[in-house]
């Protein structure tokens, strides 16, 4: 039996990164998950090993830790790698920007200098939506749009990580590299021991609309009702993340297969606007949960609507999301109830 290609993933112990490494072992990857537990709980690793059926290799190494990632390259000697560990919190970035500009940045820059050092053959970049700032009146976004000055310091270290990636790669054409441009990440693995676990008050919708149905928000306010929008309310692409997931694996499995380097950007979402409203309608008729929630004022920096073109991810990485809106929703929910029975037990 030859050996399992060997996929370093950083904030794999995260919310997108401990679905990705379910992802990889179901295609017969060995993920080296890399997590210092700052943004992520250790209890995700043993429900990752229930839901796998495998014992996982993880180190707690700070990424920006340069001499504690060579030694790990070193015996490892990684296939590839994809970069998540990064702080992504768009308030927190506006309090805080120096934490962010020298974790996101730095620990990219270590991770390139291993794909130099070790010829690591291919690396997925976790980038966002967000690079693509408010884009003027358009709605659905390929990726040939405009790269714009972002709203968030958070926002404005993926736009700088994507030229540092493009930089390197002038530098190291024999690279293969692909940045993801996620769009509205949402629900959670069907076991319910994997999902979205937001510290303190959440910013994201559905987390919102979870607590705030199981009793730990009294209400959910929507931000703005008076959009140019069909229902008045925010419309956004909400992927459901194990088909996120998924999209990483298809990234991999590509650049391993190309017979020279290179360098792309990918839009990863459904392709399909949902508002605001519809999301709370979609919410209380999938789960038969009534939501307290009420209108308020618009929040800074929304844009109306903005969904992904996501045409060339079904050409380039052979990849159509198959989970719905419902499934992400009550996904959410079942994994909203998991927290609650185990914070309760505590
Ligand atoms: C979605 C809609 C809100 C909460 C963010 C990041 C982006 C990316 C995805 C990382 C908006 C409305 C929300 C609430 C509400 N993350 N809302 N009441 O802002 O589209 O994107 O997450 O890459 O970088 O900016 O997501 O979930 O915060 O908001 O009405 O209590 O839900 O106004 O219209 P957003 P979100």
């Amino acid at each position: 039996m030859d050996e399992k290609k060997k996929i370093i993933v950083t904030g794999g112990a995260g919310y997108i990164g401990s679905h990705t490494v379910v992802a990889l072992i179901e295609n017969g990857y060995e993920p080296i998950v890399i997590d210092d537990f700052r943004n992520s709980q250790k209890a995700v690793v043993a429900n990752l090993e229930k839901i796998t059926g495998q014992k996982l290799s993880v180190h707690a190494i700070d990424c920006c830790n340069e001499e504690a990632v060579r030694n790990l390259f070193a015996s490892e000697k990684p296939m590839g790698i994809i970069h998540f560990a990064a702080y992504k919190a768009v308030g927190e970035s506006v309090e805080n920007p120096l934490m962010y500009y020298q974790n996101n940045l730095q620990s990219l820059v270590v991770l390139l200098k291993m794909v130099k050092e070790f010829k690591v053959e291919t690396f997925v970049f976790s980038s966002s939506c967000t690079v693509y700032g408010e884009p003027k009146g358009a709605i659905s976004v390929d990726e040939g749009f405009p790269i714009a000055k972002a709203f968030s310091p958070y926002g404005q270290t993926k736009i700088i990580c994507e030229q540092i990636i493009e930089d390197f790669h002038k530098s190291h054409p024999e690279g293969k590299m692909i940045c993801l441009r996620y769009f509205n990440p949402v629900g959670a693995h069907e076991s319910a021991l994997i999902g979205e676990y937001p510290i303190g008050k959440p910013n994201n919708l559905l987390p919102f609309i979870t607590q705030t149905a199981i009793g730990k928000r009294e209400i959910l306010t929507i931000f703005g009702k008076d959009y140019d929008t069909p229902d008045g309310t925010c419309i956004r692409d909400y992927i459901h993340v194990c088909d996120l997931a998924e999209a990483h694996v298809r990234s991999i499995a590509f650049l391993e297969k190309q017979n020279r380097g290179l360098l792309d950007a990918v839009n990863v979402g459904t392709g399909k606007g949902t508002s605001v409203k519809e999301m709370v309608d979609t919410f209380e008729e999938a789960t038969g949960v009534e939501l307290k929630h009420q209108f308020g004022p618009r929040r800074q920096g929304d844009v109306p609507a903005i969904y992904a073109n996501n045409e060339k991810m079904q050409r380039v990485l052979g990849f159509t999301p198959q989970k719905t809106i419902r499934d992400s929703i009550t996904s959410a929910w079942n994994w909203e109830k998991y927290i609650h029975e185990n914070e309760s037990s505590k």
